[in-house]
């Protein structure tokens, strides 16, 4: 399918499977203000298509993301940067309401790094290098990465990679629990496909509501966040796909999941 988009491609993979492929090789898939905005589109289309279940993010074979577009940071000063469109394409990714699962290769850096914490999953090849070394630009993580990373590996951590800008590979994301799993770099993508067709034929409303519910731990205290749990699962109760799991649950066939 054609892509209107310069800085992304994105093509159905699989049946309910969006693929969203970051595509500017020659600047390491830095993520400049037009990356950003295409991927906030390319998502906000996705969440009014029912035929896009579940999305793969990634930057191909090679390369995840090096991070903001260095050039662009280094025409903004204190006043310009507060008027960034920038944050307003973030807050479109983190509202996307399906799920996500990132397969990472290569460089996944600052905001690229930030990019893959938005992910509901993290796949990672054995090639992946993750890092926030803006405070080596005079900067800090300024797309979540402070608040997710710390959320992601512990604050220790995430203070050594805030704090030194040192990277770590994918074995050693995996230990710290940045990524689910780590496989061969030409397998990556492959896996979060697969991830993301098992997702993608689940019943969606609760697949919707799942992902609400487990992003609202990172969110507010123990007694809203079971309210809002507690409140999802009584409302999955009223639809059909709740009635048609159980019943063929019950009499031992395949559900025939509708959406409603
Ligand atoms: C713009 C970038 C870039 C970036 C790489 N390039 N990263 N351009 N922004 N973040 C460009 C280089 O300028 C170069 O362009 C080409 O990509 C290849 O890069 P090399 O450095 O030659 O490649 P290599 O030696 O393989 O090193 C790869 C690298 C290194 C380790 C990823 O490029 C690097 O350290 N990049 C910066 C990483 C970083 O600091 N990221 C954090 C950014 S701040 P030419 O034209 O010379 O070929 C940030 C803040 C987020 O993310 C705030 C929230 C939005």
């Amino acid at each position: 399918a054609e892509t209107p988009f310069a800085d992304i491609r994105i093509d159905m993979v699989r049946p309910g499977v969006l693929r969203l492929t970051i595509d500017r090789p020659k600047a390491r898939n830095a993520l400049r203000t037009q990356t950003l905005r295409e991927i906030a589109e390319a998502l906000d289309a996705a969440a009014r298509d029912a035929d896009v279940r579940c999305v793969v993010l990634t930057g191909g074979p090679k390369v995840f993301a090096a991070g903001a577009d260095i050039g662009e940071l280094a025409a903004h000063d204190a006043t310009s940067i507060l008027d960034d469109a920038r944050p307003g394409h973030w807050k479109a990714i983190r509202s996307f309401p399906k799920p996500i699962v990132a397969a990472i290769n290569g460089y996944c850096l600052g905001g690229g790094n930030e990019l893959a914490m938005h992910a509901d999953i993290l796949i990672a090849g054995t090639t992946a290098v993750f890092g926030q070394p803006e405070v080596n630009l005079g900067i800090i993580p300024g797309a979540g990465g402070t608040q997710r990373l710390t959320h992601a590996v512990g604050k220790s951590n995430a203070m050594l990679m805030a704090l030194t800008g040192a990277f770590i590979d994918a074995q050693t994301a995996l230990a710290q629990g940045l990524v689910s799993e780590v496989t061969q770099p030409e397998l990556t993508e492959d896996r979060a496909i697969t991830i993301a067709e098992t997702i993608a034929a689940k019943p969606p409303l609760a697949v919707r509501m799942a992902k609400e519910a487990v992003l609202k731990a990172h969110e507010v205290g123990l007694e809203q966040g079971l309210h809002a749990e507690r409140r999802a699962f009584c409302q999955l109760f009223a639809t059909e796909d709740k009635r048609e799991g159980v019943s063929a649950f019950l009499e031992k066939r395949r559900p025939a999941f509708t959406g409603r």
